[in-house]
């Protein structure tokens, strides 16, 4: 399973990087707006760090909108993947950025139904949502598993399963137990992944005992 932060947060973002886990980044208008910076030049800098796909979404909603702002995104960097929202516009959008050459992360997928025009529409990822669902009291994670039965069926599908709006640790490993390709994953859940109390419990009563014995490693 490939890892993206979902993020707009330069630092975050680096210091993430640093692990070695970090396969991409995804952003949205939203975490632009927390940012509190110039999109396209954070988007430069993103893009700078990591080297795999970093999601830039449009926000015209109409046709003619989402192509001069998708094909303006694009020529940013070579790793730009666009993001366009599930709407007929946006499907629409899709189908040619993608017979362009310019890889689309379809996003705000709620159903299956959509998960599959979005596939037809050549996506190179499909976003489905887990956490909202979650929020109106469905459960997100069905989705996934729906999306990755119905692909499964079709190979000439090229289209990635990019689990999103992720609110736990749980939501990456169920994710990823379902098959998806991809989780986006906040900063504050990437770090939840690897932390536990009894790894920090055990590494400090193995450093205690190994004190005790009086040893060093190498330095003889
Ligand atoms: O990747 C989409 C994600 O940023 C949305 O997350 O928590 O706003 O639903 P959330």
């Amino acid at each position: 399973m490939k890892f993206f932060v979902d993020t707009a947060d330069i630092t975050e973002l680096r210091s993430l990087v640093e692990t070695g886990l970090v396969d991409g980044v995804t952003t949205n208008p939203t975490l632009i707006a927390h940012a509190r910076r110039q999109f396209e030049e954070v988007l430069t800098e993103i893009c700078a760090i990591v080297s795999g796909p970093v999601s830039a979404e449009v926000t015209a909603i109409d046709l003619e909108g989402m192509l001069a702002e998708g094909r303006h995104l694009a020529k940013i960097s070579s790793n730009v993947v666009i993001k366009v929202p599930l709407t007929v516009e946006g499907l629409k959008a899709c189908h040619i950025l993608a017979q362009e050459g310019t890889p689309v992360n379809v996003t705000l997928c709620f159903s299956a139904a959509q998960a599959l025009l979005a596939a037809k529409a050549g996506a190179a990822y499909i976003s489905p949502f887990i956490g909202r669902l979650d929020d109106v009291g469905e459960l997100g994670m069905t989705l996934i598993h729906q999306i990755v039965e119905i692909y499964d069926n079709y190979p000439d599908f090229k289209t990635e399963i990019l689990a999103a709006s992720i609110r736990s640790p749980l939501h990456v490993v169920e994710a990823a137990q379902a098959g998806a390709d991809v989780a986006t994953i906040p900063p504050k859940i990437f770090r939840q992944l690897y932390n536990h109390p009894l790894t920090d419990k055990g590494v400090a009563s193995f450093l205690s005992d190994w004190q005790k014995t009086g040893q060093t490693i190498g330095r003889d």
